[in-house]
């Protein structure tokens, strides 16, 4: 069981406990305060109205002493049901708010968890809208260039607002941001900030609104916002709730985009190394290129697990840049997978695909390099690049050897069955490799 379920199993086994003793004090309360007046009235009756009980002289009792009691009697009954009523009313509260805590805490622990900007950002306003219980909800981003744009919009009319920007201190939202603070409105149309062209626009009608600041280390990073709440008012109850909500949201849409941007910077690196190695040899440009498409067919067709893919993809993409640093000449043409090995594997993120690289170009029977290493000892991964370069190479026009047509690269692959190439690699290209499949320079 993961740590963070443990904790809501926890969570959610305390607050019953936490309920069921408040529900148990409450019925002292309740026997108590009943007891002592019952025991007064009892005492009143015995000594004042016994006597003209026994007496059989009822109608002779003082008037004013009978109202007094049938009036205590009265009262005391009101206020036993009055505060019986009052008691649960309390106490149900206190549930209905256990339970929205409890929601706000799986929300946020969704929201942790959740690693792709786009996917965070709509289970943010979804969750918010849920949370709350509104009809609509819209996050709102500042993008690089300084802009409050609308980034998710949810409920009626929301694909019209999309992508639209406000200006920071006008409207709900605007304000908000600017100022930092909460916005409460349960009559939206009347306030002075209310945005008329924005809900003429979208024919939307804003009803009532709450925008919260999305704020990470003191600074704005967009606003959170919700509207109309469905069967009564937001209150100050929401609005703590969704300043909670909020703070999550700020911190996991930063880490969600700053990952993006690595992201993008490696794919951007990727491309600047794709084109060094095109650079060595003109006859080889998108070689690499073409061995990672090869390799990631076979691949599939090997049934390797995603990561396994990607980890693949890179190491094709790079299997080659171990000769900017050798050259390619026949003395040293053999030291290259230990020279892009070294290159590569001091990126954290490409760690994986440097060891796919140094074993390129081993061999399935051991006749291989750098170690000579022998069948599946050899990485898989490494197994397949070796046979989706030599494809590669068979099948274009390189400057060192003669191209050859689909069906006899497949013949002398056949051939090296065992020796260069693993079976098993081999009947999973010829199962998902075609001659429609070859890219030609
Ligand atoms: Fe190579």
């Amino acid at each position: 069981m993961l740590y963070i379920d443990r904790i809501m199993l926890m969570h959610s086994s305390v607050g019953k406990e936490f309920f069921a003793t408040i529900r148990r004090n409450v019925k002292i309360s309740y026997f108590t305060a009943s007891i002592i007046p019952l025991t007064i009235l009892v005492y009143f009756s015995i000594k004042y109205i016994l006597p003209y009980v026994t007496k059989g002289s009822l109608t002779d009792l003082p008037l004013d002493i009978g109202i007094i009691l049938v009036l205590s009697v009265f009262v005391s009954v009101l206020g036993f049901f009055l505060l019986t009523k009052a008691t649960n009313s309390a106490i149900s509260s206190l549930q209905n708010l256990h339970k929205r805590l409890t929601s706000l805490f799986q929300i946020t622990k969704q929201i942790r968890e959740t690693p792709y900007l786009d996917v965070l950002l709509e289970s943010i306003v979804k969750n918010a809208m849920r949370l709350i219980s509104a009809e609509a909800g819209s996050l709102l981003l500042y993008d690089d260039t300084g802009h409050l744009k609308f980034k998710v919009a949810a409920g009626p009319a929301s694909e019209k607002i999309k992508d639209r920007v406000v200006i920071t201190g006008v409207g709900f939202s605007g304000w908000c941001a600017a100022n930092k603070q909460t916005v409460r409105i349960n009559d939206a149309s009347k306030d002075e900030r209310y945005n008329h062209e924005l809900d003429s626009r979208s024919g939307f009608n804003t009803k009532s609104i709450m925008c919260v600041p999305l704020i990470l280390n003191n600074k704005v990073i967009g606003v959170l916002e919700i509207l109309n709440k469905r069967g009564g008012i937001f209150t100050e109850e929401d609005e703590n709730l969704l300043s909670s909500l909020a703070d999550q949201a700020a911190i996991s849409i930063t880490q969600s985009r700053l990952l993006e941007n690595q992201q993008s910077d490696m794919i951007h690196i990727a491309e600047i190394l794709v084109a060094a190695q095109d650079s060595i040899d003109p006859t080889k440009k998108g070689h690499v290129r073409r061995v990672a498409k090869y390799a990631y067919l076979i691949s599939k067709e090997l049934n390797l697990p995603e990561e396994n893919l990607k980890t693949l993809h890179y190491a094709c993409l790079f299997h080659d840049i171990g000769f900017l640093k050798t050259g390619s000449t026949r003395d040293t043409y053999q030291l290259h997978p230990k020279s892009g090995y070294e290159i590569i594997k001091s990126v954290s993120l490409w760690r994986g695909s440097a060891d796919i690289i140094l074993q390129h170009h081993e061999r399935y029977d051991g006749n291989g390099y750098p170690y000579g290493k022998l069948g599946d000892a050899i990485l898989l991964e490494a197994r397949i690049l070796f046979l989706a370069e030599v494809f590669d190479v068979l099948t274009n026009k390189y400057s060192y050897r003669e191209q050859l047509d689909f069906t006899a690269a497949v013949n002398e692959i056949e051939a090296n069955s065992g020796l260069q190439f693993d079976p098993a690699v081999i009947k999973a290209f010829k199962a998902s490799i075609k001659d429609t499949d070859i890219i030609g320079d």
